[in-house]
């Protein structure tokens, strides 16, 4: 593709720190493991950070941290990236699938009080493209019915809440440092939280139910390995060194984009709520099937064939089979007219002007 829809971009010490990782022998813990926990808990400001292999492997830890059960029930969105909802179901938790906001596109906080049943045992609003939910109405709404919150910043690392980090208000927040994210470790996470329980539970899930401190191979829970590499947190390390640009560049993009296809007839930007500063991890945009009549899917086929790689938005969990029959009009709305265009901190001006006039032409009057 001429112009892709994403790539990792490595402009500090990556290859130098990854080195120096394998050379000091220490490849699965070590120093630079050690030290992403300490910058993170510097930036977020929370008590305990934990690196783990992913962002899915961050989820799960939450839910075995809380102690969720075979048949407690966790309210996720019903247009997001499903990590939460499939994690649910491998650990025979019910996922009940919750309206979004129409214009934020996020956990609709109005709607959410008729998906709680005795049976809630989680809340996962996640924070979609970079955006952040609603979070003073969820709480609200979480704290009067006694209901953890657990935040998916897996796509809004780095956003701000009321001038607060994304990520700090829940009871447990988790992060993803794939590929595509705004830092990446390859594949990588993080689940932070302030409560010491919590963090000593998911500590111990993390790597197999083991307390080194204590003794060998001895296994206190049926825990897992979510571990991330010492050489991956490198990486980690050198791509926070370089943050303030990684953020200038994507705003930049961002507010390129904007500039030119704002107020641009059959598109409509995914609206930010009030109180927040987004990172944005990937423009979205909702078209007007009235002005692009052909569809979202055959514009982004037509897009494909001039070398312009886009992503559709994600289907609603109510199209996807996999989970059990049920109705989400609102989510399928956005789900099948939402085109996300390529976004990355790299990515030139003239290549965005290009991606605008080239998406501004198919459309039809
Ligand atoms: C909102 C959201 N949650 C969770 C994940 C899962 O993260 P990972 O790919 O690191 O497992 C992703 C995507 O990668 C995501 O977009």
């Amino acid at each position: 593709m001429k112009i892709p829809w994403t790539k990792p971009d490595f402009w500090g010490n990556e290859i130098k720190y990854v080195t120096q990782a394998l050379e000091s022998s220490w490849i699965s813990g070590g120093e630079y493991l050690n030290k992403l926990e300490n910058d993170f808990g510097e930036i977020l400001k929370k008590k305990h950070i934990l690196a783990v292999s992913n962002g899915t492997t961050a989820i799960h830890l939450a839910f075995l941290g809380l102690g969720l059960k075979p048949g407690d029930e966790v309210i996720v969105p019903g247009f997001a990236f499903m990590a939460a909802a499939n994690v649910s179901l491998l650990m025979g938790l019910k996922p009940v699938f919750a309206e979004v906001d129409p214009d934020t596109w996020c956990l609709s906080a109005k709607e959410l009080p008729k998906y709680i049943s005795s049976k809630t045992k989680a809340i996962i609003p996640v924070h979609t493209y970079g955006n952040v939910c609603a979070m003073d109405d969820i709480m609200e709404i979480a704290n009067a019915f006694g209901i953890p919150v657990i935040e998916d910043c897996a796509e809004s690392l780095f956003s701000k809440y009321r001038g607060e980090q994304c990520g700090t208000i829940g009871k447990i927040s988790t992060f993803s440092f794939q590929a595509t994210k705004t830092i990446t470790t390859g594949e990588g996470g993080l689940v932070v939280t302030d409560s010491d329980d919590l963090n000593k539970k998911m500590l111990l899930y993390r790597s197999h139910g083991m307390d080194r401190g204590k003794k060998f191979y001895w296994h206190e829970l049926p825990g897992h390995n979510f571990r991330l590499t010492n050489f991956q947190a490198a990486i980690g390390v050198a791509q926070l060194e370089k943050i303030d640009i990684i953020l200038a560049e994507r705003k930049r993009v961002s507010e390129e984009y904007k500039n030119i296809l704002s107020n641009m007839e059959g598109i409509t930007f995914q609206k930010i709520n009030k109180d927040v500063e987004p990172v944005i991890w990937a423009i979205a945009l909702k078209l007007d099937t009235k002005v692009f009549p052909q569809g979202r899917d055959m514009v982004i086929q037509q897009l494909k064939e001039i070398e312009i790689e886009t992503r559709p938005g994600f289907y609603a969990s109510s199209l996807l089979e996999i989970y059990e029959k049920h109705s989400l009009p609102g989510c399928e709305v956005i789900s099948k007219n939402v085109i996300s265009l390529p976004t990355f901190p790299s990515l030139k001006n003239d290549d965005i002007a290009f991606v605008c006039e080239q998406l501004l032409k198919l459309r039809k009057f």
